[in-house]
């Protein structure tokens, strides 16, 4: 918690400047999530929030738009652009969420996975959150071999996004891959969360 805060925190204020041209790619990757009108959207390590505007779009004036995260300066980030009027913006950890499990419509995860220690417990933890056969975005709005290259590295097939490893991980979690696109311009994974209604 305490490095994951450090290492965003520093990063906050200058969050949006740094990636000032990836709305179309948000507002496309919510298109595509399809959040229900009226229902409850949940973007997970919501960062500055950048995904809150579309989801409240999605849910309309009736539905529950919800931005969390675990680094204070972050949410601060958000709530000084405005976005706290698209969506509540809550603190917390995306391994211990809290919200009653099955609230869920819909969850984001943007550029979330990569941070979490353990990203199967995260997975399983967004299921928790999401009723049965409510729909999740693992998303970053650049490809996954920009992203590697952005801190010296290249894409790793061990890693839990990679085509290799993600349907198991998702699996293993209580998701169902509905789509893949780990193209050059971004990276976006649809689930749908396995089981049925109690
Ligand atoms: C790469 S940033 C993405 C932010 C935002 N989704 C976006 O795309 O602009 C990752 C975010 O995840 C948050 N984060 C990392 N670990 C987290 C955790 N365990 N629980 C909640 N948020 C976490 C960080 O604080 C940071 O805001």
């Amino acid at each position: 918690v305490s490095s994951t805060r450090a290492f965003f925190g520093t990063r906050a204020a200058s969050w949006d400047d740094r990636f000032p041209d990836d709305g179309p790619a948000f507002t496309r990757a919510v298109a595509e999530l399809s959040p229900p009108y009226g229902g409850v959207a949940l973007d997970v390590g919501c960062g500055t929030g950048r995904a809150l505007p579309a989801l409240r779009g999605a849910v309309g004036p009736r539905g529950l738009a919800v931005g969390l995260d675990l680094t204070p300066e972050m949410l601060a980030g958000a709530a000084a652009r405005g976005r706290a009027d698209a969506g509540r913006l809550v603190l917390a950890d995306a391994l211990r969420l809290p919200v009653r499990s099955g609230c869920a419509d819909s969850v984001l995860a943007a550029g979330l996975i990569p941070h979490l220690p353990d990203p199967v417990a995260g997975l399983r933890e967004l299921a928790r959150a999401t009723a049965p056969g409510g729909r999740l975005a693992l998303f970053h709005p650049i490809g996954r071999r920009a992203l590697a290259a952005r801190h010296g590295s290249v894409p790793s097939d061990d890693d839990v996004r990679a085509p290799g490893r993600l349907p198991g991980a998702l699996a293993a979690a209580g998701w169902r891959l509905v789509s893949l696109d780990d193209g050059d311009e971004r990276y976006l994974a649809l689930a749908a969360r396995i089981g049925t209604s109690a």
